[in-house]
């Protein structure tokens, strides 16, 4: 057995994890469909109670006039800026180089769709409104990712953002919210999803990241929008006959967990320090601004695999089950902090970080 197997293995056997809700299994749906009626209609190819309901209920808590249930985020974002491209006649977007679009989904909006993209920003920090000023081309949108992950979940000032939205509106650029983790960022800025999305002409939620379900995502607009966001879907062959097991998992999961945000918020700012206190380690961003972080080794992979092996199994508690190299020496994994981390015994926490410092600093020696 490998080293990122025994840390599988080991993260595997203990009683607590640091991260997520639970794990990603059958489980998640069974809890989701335990209280709805055997007799309870399915869907039909976008129409019907259970999805018109939830999509009802998705437009008004965003603040939009209408909203789709999509089977993925890619699907209903690659709709959303096509859509855009469209209305303008300009085969432009721009976006973070660490967008999802860009890394993510094998160029689906090059190849499917021949748009440009323009990347704003350098990749290690959020777009600012110098940017979208220094935008040379004509776009026809603008795509914001709220907050960015792949940069540990750094956001920018809410002032930033309505300035930007304003600056759109004027130039008559379309704005879109990849809002995979939209839930997530309101304790943050203090703001209500409405408020937030009221800045932007389209909107992506997603129903799997802090809420938990098992996949699924709403794409919000006005109704000309969503409209034609139908029809794409239709045509990405998205409009499953039955998208029920999505549905019934998104609103359980958004009502068992959407209130819960402040919670994982302040747990993840807990957590961070936690992790800043030990030698050779330091999170990004440093207080975080969501559940979300990223946690920086200056220490080798290999090493850093051993000590937390070793933590696995002396403590209950799971760190991680996987570590991604930035360099021989350095390397760094994601948290996103859900329901286990409040399960947590306070001293065993105490515990773990004194080994992990302990570990850390006699591997350097
Ligand atoms: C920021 C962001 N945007 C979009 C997506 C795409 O979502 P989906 O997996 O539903 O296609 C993800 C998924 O990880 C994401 O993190």
């Amino acid at each position: 057995m490998n080293e990122i197997n025994l840390l599988v293995e080991s993260y595997k056997q203990t009683k607590y994890q640091l991260v997520g809700n639970g794990g990603r299994d059958v489980q998640v749906l069974k809890e989701a469909l335990r209280e709805i009626e055997g007799q309870q209609e399915s869907d039909m190819y976008g129409k019907g109670k259970i999805i018109e309901d939830f999509q009802a209920k998705m437009a008004t808590y965003l603040g939009k006039e209408d909203a789709v249930f999509f089977p993925s985020g890619t699907m209903a974002q690659q709709i959303a800026l096509r859509i855009w491209c469209d209305k303008k006649g300009v085969k432009k977007v721009a976006y973070h180089p660490l967008c999802h679009l860009e890394i993510h989904e094998e160029d689906g909006l090059k190849k499917l769709h021949h748009i440009k993209s323009i990347l704003l920003a350098d990749k290690n920090r959020v777009i600012q409104l110098e940017d979208v000023l220094n935008i040379e081309e004509d776009i026809a949108c603008l795509l914001l990712e709220l907050p960015q992950r792949e940069i540990g979940g750094q956001l920018p000032e809410y002032q930033t953002l309505e300035a930007i939205s304003s600056y759109c509106r004027e130039k008559g650029i379309r704005l879109h919210l990849d809002g995979a983790r939209l839930f997530e960022i309101l304790p943050y800025y203090k703001k209500t999803a409405a408020e937030i999305c009221n800045l932007f002409d389209s909107v992506y939620v997603s129903f799997y990241k802090g809420i938990g379900g098992v996949a699924g995502a709403i794409l919000a607009g006005d109704k000309a929008f969503t409209k034609e966001t139908k029809v794409w879907k239709r045509r990405y062959g998205g409009d499953l006959i039955s998208l029920y097991p999505y549905i019934v998992s998104a609103d359980y999961y958004f009502e068992q967990r959407a209130h819960k945000m402040k919670q994982y918020y302040e747990d993840a700012k807990e957590l961070a320090s936690y992790f800043n206190n030990c030698h050779a380690v330091s999170t990004r961003p440093i207080v975080p601004v969501s559940n979300m972080f990223h946690v920086h080794f200056d220490v080798p992979k290999e090493k850093l695999e051993s000590i937390l092996v070793n933590i696995h199994k002396g403590t209950d508690i799971g760190l991680t089950k996987y570590l991604s190299e930035t360099s021989e020496q350095t390397c760094f994994y994601e948290i996103s902090i859900g329901d286990r981390y409040a399960e947590i015994p306070k001293e065993e926490l105490n515990r773990v970080f004194h080994l992990l410092d302990e570990g850390i600093r006699s591997s350097l020696e």
